[in-house]
């Protein structure tokens, strides 16, 4: 390897290695944000905006022109997964106890979260089993000696006489803390506080709720926050989470997808003047990924975290088009206006002076002072000549009223998109979206080299080695770090990237690969996390000129050995189950009708996709069977059910 320090290249960005945040396998909701009680204002079971339930599925009601031929319905994260009407929630009684508890919208809280639970309570068990439990988001982590802050909101009719005790009960059913509330009646809603000390640590507590009367007694906005935070917050996140995020020094952080952006319609999509304000009144956004994020950790928050770990704020926001793969709405582009305002408005709330519309509510909120917004993303993972048209109209909107910012065009999954690029206005930054592979990087890690340079940057806003590799190990993290020194190289043309998908509650894993993994109280970064973190601590400021010469007797890099390719699609085909056969044996065989969550589903076709065995690769799917140097004979079977068309 020869360097030459007198012929210097391009400089390497500190912006490099910022973070992508989404609503993805419980990463915000039971995740990053502080909140231990899960569904705490039972609206979790409410149907999302403009959707009905049909055999299970949820198909959108209010459906304006879509881009592709026929609604889509078909992707897993359209099946409405509730079987349970208060998720979280179950009912604890004795056997003499004679309890009902149902949902109820009569004399809400308030109008934006119109449900509450009605406790019913006919007998009372004598044992004093007569509960209504949360588990918390798989479980509740308390630790001995620290401060948790309980509320509730609560109202009862005139038989309800006795007193309510709340608990934080053990997995074995000790208790660790209580307080017996009895002063709890009238008609109308009032709020009840109190702080929880738990005498030892458990990972799975619950919270329990012991009813001491007979009579009905409702119940709303349950809460349970712990008082460390980070930087202490109130409303504010987890702390050993966070500090994944701060001890990697990102530049930037974006939020608030993904996916998440987009909606599984119009109606349900990410709104970031919903997110604001008291937490008991925001009424909740159902994510794309099938469950209700409540948005405690919203435009605010999101801000305020920003600016604690010292990365600027990359704020991604509707371009009026809901995910293509859900249901595909969108707003026409004579009818953007009210989104235009709508973003100018979010900028407005989060750099405009005090004395502006938005800036008035954010000083109201506790934060006179500018919040460090940088970048705008107009939509998410959107591309082709129709987007570029809206892009053009969010574009010259935003510029011209603040000409500070970087603008972001989305592009698809994949290489950057010329054809959107050419008929843009103008683009600051492209986000090309990244997901490879097992030795994609180490094949192609002249993949930026070979750009052609335009009069825009490239921000890698969601990459990650994600097949062919389990849940991340040793060759995802090679991979990526081959792919960040391609970056690196390419100084003069990336300029920003993010790993994604950021979050996994292990409970509930949405996607392949996640850079940290956690449950209720514990957690771990996975190599690519201190790949990034590593190459971030020691990023190189510059390039040098490099030469590499191999001698002849160097082994070429492994390639990828081949696999099982499906060759031809056809669009109106779903692909329900695969079976592989080698030698009269079944090597492999999916379940996907039991465990929907390994469907992927690729350009709105149904394909198969196990992390074990399956590689997406463009809009095809590849099996990987690695086998040895010899020939063998592979037999797929396919279980396909035909949905009309022609092929
Ligand atoms: O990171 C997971 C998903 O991958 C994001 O929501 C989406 O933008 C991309 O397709």
């Amino acid at each position: 390897i020869t360097i030459d320090a007198s012929k210097p290249g391009a400089p390497v960005a500190s912006t490099l290695h910022g973070i992508f945040f989404e609503e993805i396998s419980h990463g915000g909701e039971g995740g990053l944000y502080g909140e231990l009680i899960q569904n705490r204002g039972f609206e979790e079971s409410r149907l999302p905006a403009g959707t009905k339930v049909e055999d299970g599925w949820l198909i959108p009601t209010a459906r304006t022109p879509h881009f592709m031929l026929q609604p889509r319905v078909s992707d897993w994260r359209m099946r409405w997964p509730l079987t349970s009407q208060w998720p979280a929630w179950s009912l604890e009684a004795g056997p003499k106890a004679d309890i009902q508890l149902q949902l109820t919208q009569a004399n809400p809280l308030n109008e934006a979260t119109p449900n509450s639970m009605q406790v019913n309570i006919q007998a009372l068990d004598a044992d004093g089993r007569n509960n209504l439990v949360n588990e918390g988001f798989w479980g509740i982590r308390v630790n001995s000696g620290e401060q948790y802050n309980f509320s509730f909101y609560a109202r009862t009719d005139e038989r309800y006489k006795g007193s309510v005790t709340v608990s934080l009960q053990a997995a074995d059913g000790k208790i660790l803390g209580k307080q017996v509330f009895d002063n709890i009646k009238g008609n109308t809603w009032k709020k009840y506080s109190s702080t929880l000390k738990p005498s030892a640590s458990d990972l799975k507590a619950r919270l329990v709720f012991s009813f001491g009367s007979t009579g009905t007694v409702w119940l709303d906005f349950v809460s349970l926050f712990p008082q460390q935070t980070f930087k202490n917050r109130p409303n504010g996140m987890r702390k050993d989470l966070a500090l994944y995020l701060a001890n990697l020094k990102p530049a930037f952080v974006r939020w608030p997808g993904g996916c998440f952006v987009e909606g599984i319609n119009i109606e349900n999509a990410a709104n970031w003047k919903r997110t604001l304000g008291p937490v008991e009144k925001r009424p909740g956004t159902y994510s794309v990924w099938g469950y209700w994020s409540s948005d405690g950790f919203g435009y605010h928050e999101y801000l305020q975290f920003c600016e604690d770990l010292g990365a600027d704020a990359l704020y991604v926001f509707n371009a009026g088009v809901s995910c293509e793969y859900r249901s595909g709405t969108f707003i026409p582009e004579d009818s953007l206006q009210p989104l235009v305002d709508d973003v100018l408005d979010a900028i407005e709330y989060a750099i405009g002076p005090v004395n502006s519309k938005w800036g008035k509510v954010r000083a109201a909120s506790g934060h006179p002072k500018p919040f460090p917004l940088k970048y705008v993303e107009i939509g998410n993972e959107q591309h082709g000549p129709r987007y570029a048209r809206r892009y053009n109209i969010f574009y010259d909107a935003i510029k011209k009223k603040y000409p500070q910012l970087t603008l972001m065009a989305s592009m698809g999954i994949g290489d950057i998109n010329k054809r959107t690029l050419d008929s843009m206005h103008r683009v600051d930054m492209a986000d090309e979206h990244a997901y490879k592979g097992a030795y994609w990087a180490f094949n192609n890690y002249d993949h930026f080299d070979k750009y052609k340079r335009g009069d825009w940057d490239v921000y890698v806003g969601e990459y990650a080695t994600n097949a062919g590799v389990g849940s991340g190990n040793m060759l995802a993290a090679l991979n990526d770090a081959v792919y960040i020194m391609g970056m690196e190289r390419n100084g003069d043309l990336v300029k920003m990237s993010s790993y994604a998908p950021l979050f996994e509650n292990v409970n509930t894993r949405h996607w392949p690969v996640n850079l940290i993994n956690f449950d209720a109280g514990r957690s771990f970064g996975r190599i690519s996390y201190y790949a990034i973190k590593m190459m971030n601590d020691h990023r190189a400021d510059q390039n040098l000129q490099t030469t590499v010469t191999l001698p002849p007797s160097a082994n070429p890099i492994p390639q990828f050995a081949g696999g099982i390719g499906l060759a031809t699609w056809d669009t109106q085909t779903e692909y329900r189950d695969i079976e592989v056969i080698k030698g009269g044996a079944t090597i492999y065989k999916s379940d996907f009708i039991n465990r929907p969550q390994e469907w992927q589903s690729i350009r709105g076709k149904w394909v198969v996709k196990d992390s074990a065995l399956a590689q997406t690769v463009q809009g095809a799917q590849r099996l990987n069977i690695l086998t040895g140097k010899t020939f063998d004979t592979y037999t797929l079977k396919l279980k396909a059910r035909k949905t009309g068309g022609t092929n």
